[in-house]
């Protein structure tokens, strides 16, 4: 690429243009718009400005910093580590190399979880001074759970009677999901721990800010499922994420055979827990689930592409 070359190939669509073929050529499955958020960051405005402005020429700051966006592109960080910041949920939540990016496949996590926490404020009249609704997003990484939750319930009304509490096992993963609550003004509404899984939040009051017990109605959960043989095959991309959050063991499902295992004595009697799950694991969770907590209403639901994909778990009355 030669900034200012003057031949139309220095205009912001034909510097797209060139990056895409390379981007293409480096394995990239979404070039073109790989291409067109890095000259949007690059230029600092959005894709939608790229698209719109094609013919104008890019100055050569811009042009410099664009070309060290695709180069870092084609080594196969993700986009949203180069820019920093990935849309999740209606959000701009911040990403960088501390946490995954999250997927839009979690997005069905988050909508199933604000429909049940809805239900829940709505099934029965609350009195003045009602606990709130007790919810924990085990795995938290950037937050993006835990923290489109509480903003779709803000836009509801709804936030002052949940309280959310983040844990992750990666210090890291947790600053950053701290940064984003703040970010999004909700973390009034949420507590922080670190920990591996439920462990440390026995007491429940240090950890819940006072919100109530160490027991919840809604365990949301995204934790590691990939196998870890697959975890070498898989696009070079994910070599730039945390191994932490993906690596689910021999079957992928060693991290989620522990939390469930916990369910019983961290789920109140009528909580529920939905879990992603990878494509191919919805008879392998439905069997964990009646191993480790046989009696337990369990089912899938498919994602848009009609693959399983959230799993939801449901602790009796009695
Ligand atoms: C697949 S990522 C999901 C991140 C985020 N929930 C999302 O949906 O984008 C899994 C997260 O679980 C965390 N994690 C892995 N093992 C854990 C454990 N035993 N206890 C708590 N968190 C764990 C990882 O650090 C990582 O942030």
């Amino acid at each position: 690429m030669t900034p200012g070359s003057g031949d139309g190939r220095s205009t912001v669509a034909g510097l797209v243009a060139i990056a895409s073929g390379r981007l293409l050529e480096a394995g990239s499955t979404s070039a073109r718009l790989d291409a067109e958020l890095l000259m949007g960051h690059a230029l600092g405005i959005d894709r939608t400005g790229v698209i719109a402005h094609g013919a104008s020429p890019v100055p050569a700051p811009a042009a410099a910093a664009f070309e060290g966006f695709v180069v870092r592109r084609e080594a196969g960080e993700p986009v949203a580590y180069i820019r920093g910041t990935r849309e999740f949920h209606g959000l701009a939540l911040a990403a960088d190399a501390r946490a995954l990016v999250p997927r839009p496949e979690t997005e069905q996590l988050v909508d199933e979880a604000v429909a049940e926490i809805a239900r829940r404020l709505t099934s029965s009249p609350r009195s003045p001074g009602a606990a709130p609704v007790r919810v924990v997003d085990v795995g938290t990484g950037t937050g993006a759970i835990a923290v489109a939750v509480v903003s779709a319930l803000r836009r509801r009304r709804m936030d002052q009677a949940v309280h959310v509490t983040a844990v992750d096992i990666s210090a890291d993963a947790l600053a950053l999901a701290m940064e984003n609550a703040v970010a999004h003004g909700v973390a009034d509404r949420m507590a922080f721990h670190r920990g591996d899984l439920f462990d440390g939040l026995g007491d429940g009051a240090e950890a819940l800010d006072g919100a109530g017990g160490a027991r919840f109605d809604v365990v949301c959960a995204n934790l590691p499922y990939v196998t870890t043989g697959a975890i070498a095959g898989l696009a070079k991309d994910l070599a730039f994420e945390p191994v932490l959050a993906l690596d689910g063991g021999p079957d992928g499902l060693d991290v989620i055979r522990r939390l469930l295992d916990q369910l019983p004595s961290r789920l109140v009697p009528g909580g529920v827990a939905l879990l992603e799950i990878g494509h191919d694991q919805g008879e392998s969770i439905l069997a964990a689930c009646a191993q480790h907590v046989p009696g337990w209403p369990a089912s899938v639901a498919a994602d848009l592409a009609g693959l399983p994909r959230l799993a939801r778990v449901e602790r009796p009355v009695s």
